[in-house]
């Protein structure tokens, strides 16, 4: 029988330090429940709270992206950008975006990542007090992002700084105002400018960056979405910017409450990568991810039709202790299987190995060089947001071990 909960509103988790008891509750009392719906066209919608059902509702082609057809507005089907597709227009784009943001592109850079988080990370330490998600975890991402693309020197700091101002939480997030549509507007016209400059330049002298393999991949694959390969570039930075930045500021903030494991990442670099899936899964930056149904079924003995909508909480399945004995503690060793920050299946993130990478290095160097750091007062806080878990305030003192 299922206890009389009630119906479940994201809205009252936004700003929660702990919305995983929560969560708990509704996965352990009423898995796939009919909650209240965040778009108030729509009353209700479906909320799926355990790992076994989110992570095959990722892969099952009943659920899309795509709105069905006499349900609604189809605002999706408008949209050439993959994450907003179904099948088969999803498959070729993934195809050879795959391809491009392979681990190929990634890897060479991983010595400018650590050299860009170190030069970040020093006069915050002298600054004593700092505000780490401003003065690191926004700009790390925004800085790597320009580089990757392929900006080089001025270019790629004006660049680094119009993704900031464009898509940086602590300017774009519950501001409002003419002074923040203009700086927006001059932000996006700088990006689309530099954008398109060095696409021309690359186009006669290719080179080992993002905007090289996109144009040899759109020599390749010719598709609407590649006829405009700024509007592309700049939908990849929207998708992958601020969950990067979630993920750095709040791996350390988990980080930093787990003194004994920072210890231990110093003598042990073996754990990083466990600890860095450790912290996604335990804070994953996207807590859900919506589907429509395209065809009637039934999960555990609830009918679920089709046009409705349905929620998977990643973060809450990411806390299944039926997947992850012990869900509430940090074990970079554990083995109990993938963790679905990044989704699954169809939808699978393309800028993973990117976004470990940021994490990772960002763990490395605290944990080898400010080891001693500790979470500075006031109390972080989260911005309300019922799909993105982002923090709005972190404070750190960042200090050597002695
Ligand atoms: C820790 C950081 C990140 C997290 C937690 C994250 C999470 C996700 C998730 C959950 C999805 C699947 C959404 C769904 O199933 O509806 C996704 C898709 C995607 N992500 Fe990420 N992402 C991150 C970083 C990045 C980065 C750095 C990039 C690229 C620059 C990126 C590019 C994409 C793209 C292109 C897709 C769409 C894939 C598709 O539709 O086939 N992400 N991401």
């Amino acid at each position: 029988m299922r206890a009389a909960l009630p119906p479940f509103d994201p809205m009252q988790l936004a700003t929660e330090a702990d919305p995983y008891s929560c969560y708990a509750a509704y996965r352990a009392q009423d898995p796939v429940h009919r909650g209240i719906a965040q778009n108030p066209a729509q009353r209700t919608c479906w909320y799926l709270f355990r790992y076994r059902d989110v992570l095959a509702a990722l892969g099952d082609p009943r659920l899309g992206r795509e709105r069905p057809a006499n349900t609604g507005e189809n605002a999706a089907a408008a949209s050439p950008w993959l994450l907003d597709r179904d099948p088969p227009f999803h498959t070729a784009v993934r195809a050879w975006l795959q391809d491009v943001f392979s681990a190929r592109l990634t890897a060479p850079f991983k010595p400018r990542i650590e050299a860009i988080a170190r030069a970040l990370l020093a006069p915050l330490r002298s600054a004593g007090r700092c505000g780490f998600h401003t003065g690191f975890a926004e700009k790390l991402p925004a800085a790597v992002f320009a580089e990757i693309t392929g900006f080089e020197g001025e270019d790629a700091a004006q660049v680094a700084g119009a993704i900031e101002e464009l898509l940086a939480p602590s300017r774009s997030r519950h501001r409002g105002g003419l002074a923040r549509t203009l700086a927006e507007d001059r932000a996006r016209t700088l990006l689309s400018r530099k954008l398109e400059r060095l696409l021309d330049a690359r186009r006669g002298m290719p080179r080992d960056d993002l905007a090289s393999a996109l144009l040899s991949a759109a020599d390749r694959h010719p598709h609407p979405l590649t006829h405009d390969p700024v509007r592309l570039l700049l939908s990849m930075l929207r998708s992958g910017y601020e969950v990067s930045v979630s993920a750095i500021a709040n791996g350390i903030v988990t980080l930093l409450q787990e003194p004994d494991l920072l210890a231990s990442l110093a003598a042990q670099p073996e754990l990083l990568d466990g600890t860095v899936e450790e912290t996604l899964r335990y804070e994953s930056p996207l807590r859900m991810v919506d589907r429509w149904v395209l065809a009637d079924f039934e999960i555990d003995g609830r009918q679920l039709q089709r046009g409705e909508r349905v929620y998977l909480v990643l973060a809450a399945a990411n806390h299944d202790p039926e997947q992850f004995p012990d869900p509430e503690t940090l074990q970079p060793a554990r083995r109990d299987g993938l963790q679905l920050a990044f989704g699954a299946a169809t939808h699978l993130c393309l800028g993973a190995t990117l976004a470990r990478r940021l994490c990772r290095t960002t763990f490395e160097l605290v944990a080898r060089d400010y080891a001693a750091s500790r979470i500075a007062p006031p109390r972080p806080r989260w911005y309300p947001d019922t799909n993105f878990r982002i923090l709005e305030r972190l404070h750190v003192e960042l200090a050597a071990a002695p």
